[in-house]
This record gives C-alpha cells, sequence and structure tokens, in this order.
C-alpha cells in the first residue's frame, strides 16, 4: 500500500479521489483549507510552503503519488487568486515533493487541468509564458487586458501553464528520469460544488450549452476512478499525457486540429530534439559507469 498526497481533498473530484484510494488501503494525505489532515491556503507562499513540508513529515519523506485537484474555476474579480492556487499552488508543491516521489521510486502525479486549455478561444499565450516564468504580476496584466471579461482567460491560461508545466517535467531528467511519471487529467463539465458555484453566478447558459456529444454531466467518483488507474502499476508507460475526460466536447470543437502531423519546419526541430535525447542517453550511461566505479573502489 502506498502514500498519496491529495490536495483539493475536500471536495468534489479530489474528495472522490481521496476516497478511492483509502478504499484500496493507501495512506492519503489530504491538503485544502478545510476537513483534511494538512489545512493550508494554497493561495500564498507561505501557504504552499507549510502544506508543502508538513506533507512530507506525515508521508515521512517518501509519497507514492501526488494528486493536485485544489483549484478555482473562473472567478470575476479573482483573476490573481485563480493563477495562484491553479498555477503555483501545484508547480510548488510538486517541486518540494520530487524528492520524496523520487524516494519511492516509481510514484506517479496526475494533475488537474481542463478542457478549458482546448476550448477557450483566444487564451493568452504571453500569460501563459508568464506564469511559466512565475510571474505573476505580469501574467494578471496580460489578462487584465481583457478587463471585465477577464475571468475565463484567466482561468483557462492558468490551466494551460499548469499542463505544459506538467508535460515539460513529465520528459525531463529529474522527473521521468527519476521514475517519476507526471500526466494530466483535462475535465469537462464534472458535476461537483466549484460546478455548482459556478452555475449559481449566474453561468448556467453557458454551462448547459457547450456540446457534451455523450450527453450529460461527469460524476466525481468516475474520476476518482480514472485518478486511481493513473496512479496504479497500469499506467506505468504514461508519461506526459493529458486524458481529456470531457464527454467529447474538445474532440467536438477539435476534431482534426491534433494529432497533427509535422510540416517542414518540424523536422529540423525532430532532429535537434533527437540528437539532445542521445547526447543524454550518452551522458547517463557515463553516470551510471562513473557511480559503478565508485562503489567498486
Ligand atoms: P471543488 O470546488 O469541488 O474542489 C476543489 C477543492 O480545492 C475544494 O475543496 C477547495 O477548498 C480547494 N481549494 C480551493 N482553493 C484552495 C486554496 N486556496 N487552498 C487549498 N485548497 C483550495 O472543485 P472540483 O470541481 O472538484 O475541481 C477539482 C479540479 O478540477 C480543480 O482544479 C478544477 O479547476 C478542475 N476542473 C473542474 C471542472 C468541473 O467541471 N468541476 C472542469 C475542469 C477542471
Amino acid at each position: 500500500m502506498g502514500t498519496y498526497a491529495v490536495t483539493g481533498a475536500a471536495s468534489g473530484m479530489g474528495r472522490a479521489s481521496a476516497e478511492r484510494l483509502r478504499r484500496d488501503g493507501h495512506t492519503v494525505v489530504g491538503v485544502d483549507l478545510r476537513d483534511v489532515e494538512v489545512v493550508a491556503d494554497l493561495s500564498t507562499p507561505t501557504g504552499r510552503a507549510a502544506a508543502a513540508t508538513e506533507v512530507l513529515e506525515r508521508a515521512g519523506g517518501r509519497l507514492d503519488g501526488a494528486v493536485c485537484a485544489a483549484g478555482l474555476g473562473g472567478i470575476p474579480g479573482r483573476d490573481r487568486l485563480v493563477q495562484q492556487v491553479n498555477f503555483f499552488g501545484v508547480v510548488e508543491l510538486l517541486e518540494a515533493w520530487r524528492p520524496a516521489l523520487a524516494a519511492a521510486g516509481n510514484s506517479k502525479v496526475v494533475v488537474f487541468g481542463s478542457n478549458s486549455v482546448t476550448l477557450t478561444p483566444m487564451v493568452p499565450e504571453r500569460a501563459v509564458r508568464a506564469l511559466l516564468d512565475r510571474d505573476a504580476d505580469r501574467a494578471l496584466r496580460v489578462v487584465g487586458r481583457f478587463g471585465k471579461r477577464s475571468a475565463p482567460f484567466a482561468y483557462a491560461s492558468s490551466k494551460l501553464a499548469v499542463t505544459r508545466w506538467a508535460r515539460h517535467a513529465a520528459i525531463s531528467p529529474e522527473w521521468a528520469g527519476a521514475g517519476i511519471r507526471v500526466n494530466v487529467l483535462a475535465p469537462g463539465i464534472i458535476a461537483t460544488p466549484l460546478l455548482e458555484e459556478q452555475i449559481a453566478r449566474g453561468e448556467k447558459e453557458a454551462v448547459e450549452g457547450l456540446p457534451v456529444p455523450i450527453g450529460g454531466r461527469g460524476r466525481p467518483a468516475d474520476v476518482g476512478e480514472w485518478v486511481a488507474f493513473m496512479l496504479s502499476p497500469a499506467a506505468d508507460f504514461l508519461c506526459g499525457s493529458v486524458i481529456f475526460l470531457d464527454g467529447g466536447s474538445d474532440a467536438y470543437f477539435r476534431t482534426d486540429d491534433w494529432p497533427v502531423s509535422t510540416g517542414p519546419a518540424g523536422v529540423l526541430r525532430y532532429m535537434r530534439r533527437a540528437k539532445a535525447w542521445r547526447a543524454r542517453r550518452v551522458a547517463g550511461e557515463a553516470a551510471r559507469n562513473r557511480a559503478r566505479e565508485d562503489l567498486a573502489q
């Protein structure tokens, strides 16, 4: 049985994930604003640092996995809060937990993204880049240009940035090289308190008008099953994937947009990437040989 950190464990999909893991006999260290083992506010740097440290203490410095479900939807007038929780509340915790995930040897991370990353048109790339540069003020200024309509852009850019961060981490020596599988679950409309709040704020029409080819809304308990699967040995070969769990909304709007082959400009990039990969492998082998020689002496 493993030990898992689950943020957002007090409600919705995080709670369903934590319950599912506990049912299997795992130990869960929940992080949220209330009703969990580690009560912390992930919207502030001090709250995030305290949460990271307390989880590590409770887990004894070894984590078999982490589920980052704490998050907010787009809330008018709360762009900074949304960016802080949805982006920094994921990456700062995961970076602090990385050594503990590496210590487990074959660990797994599920980051909660959103299908809004492909469904929201014109998500400002500069806001995404600002977040990836850890420049919250710049990201806020970029989305601020949308004025009173900034909330969906603040939300989608925070989710796009965290998705990109996860894909970059997933393939890097620090994460993949340490046996840590990082993947993103991108839900669509899931019946949780977050969705109810959005409807109560006057977004009923937008929610009900969204094309969902399979119909209805997703259930948190089913999302918990996906999370359990993505943390299980069956997901050992899953790395850097973005799983859309949205009843077909992404496929409806972006049917032919991806997967796509690369054009001629991409061929050079592939060659550079392949060369860098070979160099990385050679360097890795050399380091392993050195370590073996050191041990033998
Ligand atoms: P939820 O509102 O039911 O649960 C989110 C949890 O995050 C709550 O327990 C909340 O207290 C916690 N949280 C929020 N701010 C926090 C903070 N500052 N510090 C610590 N904890 C905080 O929401 P739901 O629907 O379960 O969402 C889970 C994840 O899925 C979120 O990241 C959300 O953005 C994402 N998502 C949700 C969708 C939906 O339709 N429900 C669609 C796409 C993505």
